[in-house]
This record gives structure tokens, sequence and C-alpha cells, in this order.
């Protein structure tokens, strides 16, 4: 039985005890989601320095991680919906969560609701059961989130012993542009280091993984106990 099967979709999800970086909260701007599907389309090729349409990010996703029909996936900080697109065309159910009301609205006229629950949460507290799920999505969110380390501790505890998790992030380059978007007034945001990434995963075995210019992907799966 699917843990959440009636997500509430309301502000109460959102903990106002967790603070928000800039770039988070300019997520909440109708705007930031209107365009966020162009630059999505593009964003890999150009910070990657080579051709990466999302076709190719699907591909990559699917070949690796192999979502089976009727798994319980959760895409967490889903935007416009891309991996939960990919996944519930893979035939599997999924939660898409975001604390973007306007990017759900828009991610949900997108996709449909077919397999897909569309979630608003701070997915840093956002009181899900433990193990529901089988595999977890995280595109670019680990770079937004104000406290990567907590975000990625819930991931894990949200995900069932043998599960998986994928992560596509911009990793650490020291690059002046970085920098300046991780000054908090700024974006506040973080560029991990993909080591620092496996430190906050205890528990969990890194099975594949490729950097392309400053894009990291990565495959986990949670050691089953
Ligand atoms: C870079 S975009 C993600 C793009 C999407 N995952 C993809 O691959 O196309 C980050 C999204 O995560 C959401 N987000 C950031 N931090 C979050 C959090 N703590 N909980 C839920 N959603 C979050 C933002 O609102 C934004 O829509």
């Amino acid at each position: 039985m699917n843990p959440v099967s009636s997500p509430r979709q309301s502000q109460e999800n959102l903990n106002p005890e967790l603070g928000l970086t800039p770039a988070q909260r300019s997520n909440l701007w109708p705007m930031t989601a209107l365009g966020y599907a162009a630059w999505r389309a593009r964003s890999i090729t150009w910070l990657s320095g080579q051709p990466f349409p999302l076709e190719r990010e699907a591909k990559l996703f699917l070949g690796l991680c192999r979502p089976r029909p009727g798994e319980f996936w959760l895409d967490a900080g889903t935007s416009t919906g891309f991996y939960a697109g990919v996944l519930a065309r893979a035939g599997c159910r999924v939660l898409a969560a975001d604390l973007s009301a306007p990017m759900l609205a828009g991610a949900r006229r997108r996709e449909g609701e077919g397999n897909i629950d569309w979630y608003l949460t701070n997915l840093e507290a956002s009181g899900l059961p433990e193990a529901s799920f089988d595999g977890v999505t995280v595109g670019a969110t680990l770079n937004e989130t104000h406290d990567p380390a907590r975000f990625l501790a819930e991931m894990s505890r949200l995900t069932r012993p043998g599960g998986q998790l994928w992560l596509m992030y911009l990793g650490r380059t020291g690059g002046p542009l970085q920098r300046l978007l991780s000054l908090p007034a700024l974006g506040g945001l973080t560029f991990p280091d993909p080591a620092w990434v496996a430190r906050q995963l205890p528990g969990w075995t890194r099975t594949d993984w490729l950097r392309a210019g400053a894009v990291v992907f990565e495959r986990y799966v949670k050691v089953a106990t």
C-alpha cells in the first residue's frame, strides 16, 4: 500500500521553522516556475560543456537505476517534473515533492496525474514515514537546499533497505562564480564535493558515477539490513 496515498497540498506541509536559501525562495515566484523548463532543457549542456539533452540524462538514469513497474519513487525537488515523468513512464508510482507551489502546478499541467502524486513539502523535514520508497531521485535539489546534510539524512531515512538514490548536482569546482553564488545573501547555494556527499551517506554504497564538467551524476544503493 502506498504509505502516503493522500498527500495534502497545503502550506501546512511547509515547516516554517526551517530556513530557506535565496535560491529556494526564488523558486516560490511564479515567474521562476514559468521559465524553469526552458532553462532545464539546456542547463546540463551548458554546465557540462558537452551535448547533454534531457533525453541523454533520462537514458543515463534509466540505464543505471533500472526502475521497475510498480516501484514507489520519490522525486525530491521535482520542479518541472522531469524525473517524475521519466519514472511514471517506466510504470513506477511517484511522489513528486517540492516546496514551491507554482513549480508543482506547472509540473502537474505538464506531466498529468497518472502515476504521480504532487506534494508540497520541505523535504528537510517532511514527516513522511521511514523506508517509504524503493528509490529517490534528487536532480540538483542538493545545490539549493538550506541544509544539505540534513536533506541527505532525510533521503536516507525515507529509502527502504536495498533501495536506490540517484543524485544529479553541481560539484565543487572552487571557481569564482560558485564562490559568489554560495554567499548567503546572494544564492546560498552549496556545491558539494562527491567525497563529502559519500560521508553523509553511511550505510550506502556508491555503485556508479559520472562527472561531466561541473555536473555530477551518482547512483547509491542502501545496504540491505
Ligand atoms: C534545481 S531545481 C530541481 C530540478 C529537478 N529536480 C530536475 O531535475 O529537473 C530544485 C527544486 O527543488 C526544490 N527544493 C529545493 N529545496 C527543497 C526542499 N528542501 N524541499 C523540497 N523542495 C526543494 C525547489 O523549489 C526547486 O523546484
